[in-house]
């Protein structure tokens, strides 16, 4: 009796089991045909769009007309690939594109993990239908720096005091070749917000407050990017953030753990265009392929789902003709309900979204969109024609695989050359009183101190290895300020290195004291900050430093000006060396007079 019910009662647990997880599967995921990759309109040889000799758009015509909408869709999904559990999944949902978010690489950080991770993900791509190959995007915004090994070059704030652009358009060309050697043909760059609020945590990712500078650098940037000489963009750029995101004002996040990031922008068309809109026109005019949405909010309405800005603006003022993005998780901040915020922010003109999650969910919201004709066939064919029209301009259905021996670019010794030379150009005297530097290289004693005097994790700043960077050596690959400094002075100048400032020379003082004194680390809105100033152990060091020498000399490492007003007035010299990157002898390069200092502030700064 009790076995019969003891079974009784655990079928009917069976039955209700099964039929919730049924449920739960069909409620809201996509509907996935069952695979055609082996059907006959699969797998045919010399089809028009493989053939290099016909225009882009006769290739992209021919392809789009063998796709089905299931395939179309796929391809306007860009997933952050730690999000993809499954490779198959590329296969399974024709996924278009890819991303490594900020320090998200393979299990080890080299050069050749970097080339085997992406071309593995090529592989499942080149099993779908078409073989349409993925797009894969990475944030090289100062040098390919996620990779453990690349040249770090300084972040766009001190390449905007170069003000500069043959030397930022060289720039670009060694990032762009540093980030192709590992089969990566789309950057995240170049950042044309122009900063009004240096309190935000993206003021070093801008070339500044000038529109005019920021326009110009823009311009050179993608350049360089896109430089090519076989016909193909190297790789390709993409403008960002589109729009105003440097006037968001501060106290506005909708993000609770942020002050500025994902804020709101008060302001006129009139004033909003004069500030913001020239470095993009200028860029779109130029040859843009990608423009990134921000994830602003201007006058309240977020401009993700902003259809004159994307549509009316971007596309038909302009004349745009690339694809426009989402940026991370913008799309889904739009509406209370995916659904809707996916079918306005496409209706308003975003044609790639950066989920960057989960792509299930987008496709089964995107085929009921279809279904419920929320977005057109038109809408889609339009972003899928953006989208194609791209990757076949970036030649990546024609190139050959990246393989292992390009890989040797990356760090080499001319791109760190370059790095240096855009460090010293970069530097930006502040102070100097009777004229103390350049500093003699045959000094008898220098002393050294401060938290960034021998760190390149702060020298290079967020986005380096890791989103948020490093603070320490932590294996990149460069020259710190303080061996610059022993590299640079002569034999018998005797430099004495002390983190926190505890000299004991007696009352011997030294000729000069260098305090490298900064930021830590940071990204995006963790870096937004009320009162950007040196911490009270940077200020003791250089108090310390100051007893035991005869003259001092500030160097501050940071991604905007710091507050030093009250305390500027004892140093003798002071220069804002930005965040340099992995050079630091482009540093001692201008400190010890090998050349001029040549950097103009590209924000302002009272100290
Ligand atoms: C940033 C972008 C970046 C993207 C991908 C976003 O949080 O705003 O600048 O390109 O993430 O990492
Ligand atoms: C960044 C990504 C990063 C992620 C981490 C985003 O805002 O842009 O690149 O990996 O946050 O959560």
């Amino acid at each position: 009796m009790n076995k019969i019910r003891i079974f009784k009662i655990s079928f009917i647990f069976l039955v209700v089991l099964i039929l919730g997880v049924g449920f739960f599967v069909l409620k809201n995921k996509s509907v996935v045909p069952s695979d055609n990759s082996l059907s006959d309109r699969c797998n045919q040889k010399d089809l028009p769009y493989l053939n290099p000799g016909l225009s882009v758009e006769e290739r992209v015509d021919d392809l789009i007309s063998r796709m089905s909408d299931w395939e179309k869709i796929g391809q306007m999904v860009l997933i952050e690939k730690n999000s993809i559990h499954d490779l198959n999944d590329i296969k399974r949902y024709n996924l278009g594109a890819l991303l490594s978010g900020g320090g998200a690489g393979p299990k080890e950080d080299n050069p050749s993990a970097w080339l085997a991770m992406v071309n593995n993900f090529q592989d499942v791509a080149e099993k779908t239908c078409f073989k349409i190959p993925i797009l894969y995007g990475i944030d090289a915004i100062h040098g390919n720096a996620n990779i453990l090994g690349a040249t770090v070059f300084p972040h766009f704030i001190g390449l905007g005091a170069s003000r500069d652009p043959d030397l930022v358009k060289r720039v670009a060309v060694a990032t762009a070749d540093e980030m192709s050697a590992v089969g990566i043909y789309w950057s995240f760059s170049p950042n044309l917000d122009v900063v009004q609020d240096i309190r935000w945590g993206k003021t070093y990712e801008t070339f500044g407050s000038d529109t005019e500078n920021v326009a110009q650098l823009g311009l050179a940037y993608l350049e360089g990017t896109q430089y090519s000489s076989n016909g193909y963009l190297n790789v390709v750029a993409t403008l960002k953030h589109f729009i105003g995101g440097g006037s968001m004002e501060y106290g506005t996040s909708r993000n609770k753990n942020f002050k500025i990031e994902e804020g709101n922008i008060t302001m006129d068309e009139k004033s909003f265009r004069q500030v913001h809109l020239t470095p993009f026109k200028q860029a779109v005019a130029d040859g843009a392929q990608v423009v990134m949405v921000s994830t602003a909010t201007w006058n309240g309405k977020m401009n993700t789902s902003n259809q004159y800005l994307l549509t009316d603006v971007l596309k038909k003022e302009l004349g745009f003709s690339g694809f426009v993005v989402s940026d991370w998780y913008g799309v889904y901040q739009v509406s209370n309900t995916r659904y809707d915020s996916l079918v306005n922010s496409i209706n308003a003109g975003v044609d790639m979204v950066m989920t960057p999650f989960e792509y299930k969910d987008f496709m089964g919201n995107m085929q009921k969109a279809l279904a419920n004709n929320d977005i057109t066939k038109e809408r889609l064919n339009d972003a899928v024609r953006r989208i194609l029209t791209v990757k076949f301009k970036a030649g990546l259905f024609d190139r050959p695989r990246a393989t292992p021996e390009g890989l040797s670019i990356i760090g080499n010794n001319q791109h760190r050359q370059l790095a240096r030379e855009a460090v010293r150009k970069s530097q930006v005297i502040l102070k100097n009183e009777k004229s103390l530097l350049p500093l003699s290289t045959s000094l008898d004693k220098i002393i050294v101190a401060g938290s960034s005097a021998d760190n390149l994790g702060r020298q290079a700043g967020g986005w380096t290895t890791e989103w948020q960077g490093m603070d320490g050596n932590n294996g990149i690959v460069g020259t710190t300020i303080l061996e610059a400094i022993k590299n640079t002075v002569s034999k018998n100048t005797e430099v004495e290195y002390n983190k926190q400032g505890d000299f004991s020379l007696g009352n011997d003082l030294a000729d000069v004291g260098i305090v490298v004194v900064g930021e830590k680390p940071y990204a995006e809105g963790w870096g937004d900050n009320a009162n950007p100033s040196l911490s009270s152990e940077d200020l003791a060091v250089i108090a310390k430093t100051k007893t035991k020498s005869k003259k001092i000399v500030a160097l501050i490492i940071s991604g905007r000006p710091l507050d030093i007003s009250p305390y500027s007035k004892d140093w003798d010299s002071i220069v804002a060396s930005w965040l340099p990157g992995s050079e630091g002898e482009g540093v001692t390069d201008v400190l010890f007079g090998l050349y001029p200092f040549s950097g103009v502030l590209p924000v302002e700064w009272n100290y």
